[in-house]
Formats: structure tokens, sequence, C-alpha cells
């Protein structure tokens, strides 16, 4: 199978003032494959999320998502636009759901930002047009879709907010798949998990990659979960890149060793 790149990412660097949270980082990841981004705190990786999805406008360099043969810079586009025209999604390190909302109206809501493609949808909703009824019948039903993926059909109707914690996660991730991205980014979807819900988690990610044919971006500290699902890793240490490969050839490499081995110290 040959590789298709997705994203490439060109000489990325972000300054905040004087520090410098990414130095001139550049690599490419997959379609179909988990691409992972590990490195110790503050090594710089939430950071790369935030200027692909148009959180932060990068002090330099590219952001190239490859997309039927077309290549939209996502350093250029709006956030909405990154979501819309470009499919690229993410979730957060901490969990951003919207607490009060019921577990199913999480997931419409999300997919407003794809409906407003068909950009009657502010007003259809008021004047009650077809096209934006047929819209909306089939946003609900992806979600409920997706709820059944995640075995929260039977809380559809509760808060997110009364869900356990490991249930909000996985909502997260269904949240994003829901508007049916290109590239899936998530960051440290595993943090708080127990071992055997990070490996539900491990086999959901891996599911979600076949089955939908997507990239996916996975910043993720459980190297449980990093080494056994990653195609590709790559490590970051001080807003630099340092590694660089294959799951077997990054965890050896002694460079990366030490990196994390500073991280124990600080505790
Ligand atoms: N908005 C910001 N303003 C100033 N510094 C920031 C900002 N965002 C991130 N940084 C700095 O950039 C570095 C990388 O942070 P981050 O990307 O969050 O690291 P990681 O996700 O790898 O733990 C850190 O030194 C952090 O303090
Ligand atoms: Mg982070």
């Amino acid at each position: 199978m040959t590789r298709d790149a997705l994203l490439t990412v060109d000489n990325l660097s972000m300054r905040f003032g004087g520090v410098v949270a990414i130095d001139d980082v550049s690599f490419t990841a997959y379609g179909h494959e988990i691409t992972a981004i590990i490195g110790p705190n503050g090594a710089g990786k939430t950071t790369v999320f935030n200027c692909l999805t148009g959180f932060y406008r990068p002090s330099g360099g590219r952001l190239a998502l490859n997309r039927d043969g077309k290549s939209l810079r996502l350093e250029r586009l709006k956030g909405h636009r990154i979501v819309r025209d470009a499919g690229v999604v993410r979730t957060f390190q901490n969990v951003r759901l919207f607490a009060g909302m019921t577990v199913l109206e999480n997931l419409v809501v999300a997919q407003h930002a794809v409906l407003t493609r068909a950009s009657y949808y502010n007003f259809g909703g008021l004047l009650g047009l077809k096209s934006y009824r047929n819209a909306e019948r089939a946003a609900i039903g992806r979600a409920r879709e997706w709820l059944d993926r995640i075995e929260l059909t039977a809380r559809a109707d509760e808060p997110a907010g009364n869900l356990p914690y490991g249930a909000q996660r996985r909502l997260e991730i269904a949240r994003a798949m829901c508007t049916g991205p290109r590239l899936l980014c998530l960051d440290e979807p595993a943090a708080g998990l127990n071992p055997h819900e990070s490996a539900d988690l491990a086999r959901f990610l891996v599911a979600i990659r076949d089955r939908f044919s997507i990239g996916i971006l996975l910043i993720e500290h459980d190297m449980s979960v990093v080494m056994g699902i990653s195609d590709h890793i790559i490590v970051l240490n001080y807003g630099q890149k340092i590694a660089d490969g294959a799951a077997a050839e990054v965890r050896h490499d002694p460079t990366v060793i030490a990196a994390y081995l500073g991280e124990e110290e600080d505790g």
C-alpha cells in the first residue's frame, strides 16, 4: 500500500515573546495511519495542535493538508474552515464538553460547523426549510450512530457533565468524529483513564483508523497506548524534533530515552 501524505508540516515555529515553543519542526502524517507526537511536558506538543487548528497563527512555517488532490494551507485558514474545508478536528487535553447539554446534543451541535456549508443553516431553522430539516435529521442520525459505537445510547438524554470521566473522553472523540474528519487530532486522550479504559481507548482508535480510513495525530503520555497502536512516532523536546520513526526505532533511541529521564527527575 502506498502511503499518502495527509499533513505536511514544514519548518513550523511558534514563539511567545522570548519563549520558543516550537523551533523549526517538520514532519509528515499519513492517511490511514496513527501518528503519535510524544515528548516531555512543555515540549510543544499542544502548541503544534494549536497551530494546526487555528488557535495560534504560527510565527513561521507551512502546514499543508492534502485533500482530494488539493493542498490546503492551514495556517491561512480560519478555525471553522479548518474543520469544514480541511477536515481537521481536535480534542483538548482537558475535557471540553458542553456539560449542561445532553450527551446527544453535544454530538449534534458539533456538526453545525459542517452544516453551515449549507449557508442557509441559521435562517433555515427559522424558516423551516426542507433542506435544513434534512440536514438536521442527518446530524441526529450520525449522532445516534456514534452514541451506539461508544455505548452511550442509554444515556443520550442525560447532561454530558453527569457521565463518568472515561465516558466523557469517549464522547469527545465521538463528537469530533461526527464532523466527518480527515485528520483527527487527540490531545492526551488516555490522561486520567485506568489501564483497562486505556486499553479500550487504544482499540477504539485503531477501529476508527481502519474503519474510516482517516489519519490520527495522537499526543499521548501513556506509552502502552503509544507503542501499541502508533504507525509512526514523532518525538519533541524543548520545541525541537529529536526523533521520527517507527515505534521500534524510537523507543530504543538514546536521545529519546535521555529526554524522558530528564522528565522523571522533574517529578
Ligand atoms: N499561549 C502561550 N503563551 C506563552 N507560552 C506558551 C503559550 N502556549 C504554550 N506556551 C509555552 O510553550 C511551551 C510548550 O507548551 P505546550 O505546547 O503546552 O507543551 P506540551 O503540550 O508538550 O506539554 C511551554 O514552555 C509553554 O509554557
Ligand atoms: Mg500539552
